[in-house]
């Protein structure tokens, strides 16, 4: 009796759910630290794969041991997701068989694992390290033929069940970067990226990180999904700026090259519907920097890389982005900062970067958005910041606005207080190095302190992250 009526209930509400709009396919990229208590976030997560009764199916693959191993991490976000009112959320226990004494590659073959992808409303990809998802849910050696890239039939499934059932595929950190469809960043830092050629590597070759700052991508790219440009987490608060221009300078001619990049700042997201790209929507604590490369060009200065007239824009909550021209639509909310600037000098970074070698930066500020807005904030119409490295080089990165150039400010609402939130469009940044005199000149610039403080005011300390390279 109990059974019957179980399958009546199922019957109807199959039948309810055929009778209503078939679900949106919803791409959220968060920036890396998603914080537990980013409510808006997980709600947004849950609501898109289709409400607290859908099917979220939690990705852990990218954990790495001892303390994020795939196991402790489904927990995790199993814990937070639950919280959040999500009443069916799913372990998809694929992992990449390395040192950990645990084996579950098989399983991205398994026919029970396939099973519960092909149910999934949703799917989140946890943080740790974007080249361990291209192990584990590719299949790099079939037939003994290394780097065939084939995907796993999970790795079918998962694809095949969000383009035809929609929802949402959803990842932080590292489990955003595994989205990429072309050049897929995997380490380094800006500064290196400047002084340093970057480096393509095949995952599957064996390949290991160099951990010294050099710039690297697997040329392949990733999963796929996301299409509209190279994408990096961490953004903001690492100072990624450069290494993304560098990036896409060096990869532009490749095949899989873009003209264009996003990077997403930590606790932030965008949300893109893949059917409707022109309306992708940021929300969260702080932005996403869209920097394009079609008008630049690379020179030798001062004996070292260079590049002149890149276009960098930054959108903050409220806005709209079309993704793909990178151009941003300002919230209602927002008001042009044109005729209502400061006389004040703009703030000039002497860390442009954050730089990881400067604790007194390294994840708390985020100098290149901090200069660009306090630029857009003056009348002047140039600054420039400088690396905080200085061997063998300094390099300054000098920003400018032209007549295309435009910025707007207003409050949001973030975690439950109204926070003031500066987006701009068509900033143009040139970076150069500086031989040693130039260097001393311009670190004795003024205008550097004053502003400070006012201006990182939105920006809260970002935790320390193991995720994402
Ligand atoms: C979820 O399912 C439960 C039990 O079937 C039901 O009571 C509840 O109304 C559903 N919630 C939503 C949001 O559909
Ligand atoms: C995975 O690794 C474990 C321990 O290193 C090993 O015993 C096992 O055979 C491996 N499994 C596969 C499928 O390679
Ligand atoms: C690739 O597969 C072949 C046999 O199919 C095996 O002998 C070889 O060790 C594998 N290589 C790697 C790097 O796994
Ligand atoms: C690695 O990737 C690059 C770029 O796609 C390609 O040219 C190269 O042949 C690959 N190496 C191997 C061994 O497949
Ligand atoms: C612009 O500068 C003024 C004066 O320092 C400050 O009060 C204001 O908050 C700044 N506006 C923005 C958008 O940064
Ligand atoms: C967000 O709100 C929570 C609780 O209200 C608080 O503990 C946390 O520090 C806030 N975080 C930020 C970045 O404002």
């Amino acid at each position: 009796m109990r059974f019957f009526s179980l399958c009546i209930i199922a019957a109807a509400r199959t039948a309810l759910v055929s009778a209503v709009a078939p679900r949106k396919r919803m791409l959220m990229m968060v920036g890396g630290d998603l914080d537990d208590y980013n409510r808006e976030i997980f709600e947004l997560i849950i609501s898109n794969a289709g409400g607290s009764n859908s099917t979220l199916c939690v990705i852990a693959t990218n954990g790495e041991d001892p303390c994020c191993d795939p196991d402790s991490s489904w927990v995790f976000y199993q814990q937070l997701f639950t919280g959040y009112g999500a009443t069916d959320v799913k372990y998809i226990n694929i992992d990449v068989n390395n040192s950990f004494p645990r084996s579950h590659t098989g399983n991205a073959y398994d026919p029970a694992i396939i099973e519960q992808i092909k149910s999934c409303d949703g799917f989140w990809f946890g943080g740790g390290d974007q080249t361990r998802i291209m192990k584990a849910w590719y299949d790099n050696n079939v037939t003994g033929k290394l780097n065939t890239r084939t995907p796993t039939p999970a790795m079918t499934a998962l694809l095949e069940r969000f383009e035809e059932h929609g929802g949402v595929l959803a990842g932080s950190s590292a489990g955003t970067d595994c989205h990429n469809a072309k050049v897929m960043v995997t380490d380094g830092d800006s500064y290196s990226g400047l002084v340093k050629d970057t480096v393509a590597y095949n995952y599957s070759e064996g390949a290991v990180d160099l951990d010294d700052g050099t710039v690297t991508f697997d040329p392949n790219g990733a999963l796929g999904t996301f299409s509209y440009g190279l994408l990096d987490t961490h953004f903001g608060e690492r100072g990624r700026q450069g290494r993304m221009i560098r990036l896409l300078m060096d990869t532009l001619h490749l095949p899989n090259g873009y003209p264009i990049g996003f990077g997403v700042d930590q606790n932030t997201v965008i949300i893109v519907d893949k059917d409707d790209p022109s309306h992708a929507i940021v929300r969260g604590q702080a932005g996403v920097t869209i920097c394009n490369v079609e008008d630049a060009s690379t020179t030798q200065w001062a004996g070292a890389w260079s590049v002149t007239n890149v276009r960098c824009n930054y959108a903050t909550p409220g806005d709209t982005v079309h993704m793909t021209t990178g151009t941003i639509s300002f919230g209602a909310d927002k008001t042009a900062l044109k005729g209502r600037e400061t006389a004040e000098q703009p703030y000039t970074s002497r860390d442009v970067f954050n730089s990881p070698k400067n604790p007194s930066t390294t994840g708390s500020t985020h100098e290149f958005v901090l200069q660009a807005t306090s630029l857009f904030n003056s009348t002047a119409t140039t600054s420039t910041g400088l690396t905080f490295e200085t061997e063998p080089k300094t390099f300054a990165v000098r920003m400018t606005k032209d007549d295309r150039s435009v910025a707007y400010q207003g409050m949001h609402n973030f975690n439950g207080t109204l926070q003031s939130y500066t987006s701009y469009m068509d900033l143009v940044v040139d970076i150069f190095a500086l031989d040693t005199k130039e260097a001393l000149s311009m670190a004795f610039m003024g205008g550097v302190t004053a502003e400070r403080a006012q201006i990182k005011g939105t920006i809260a300390a970002a935790r320390a992250p193991r995720e994402d390279k």
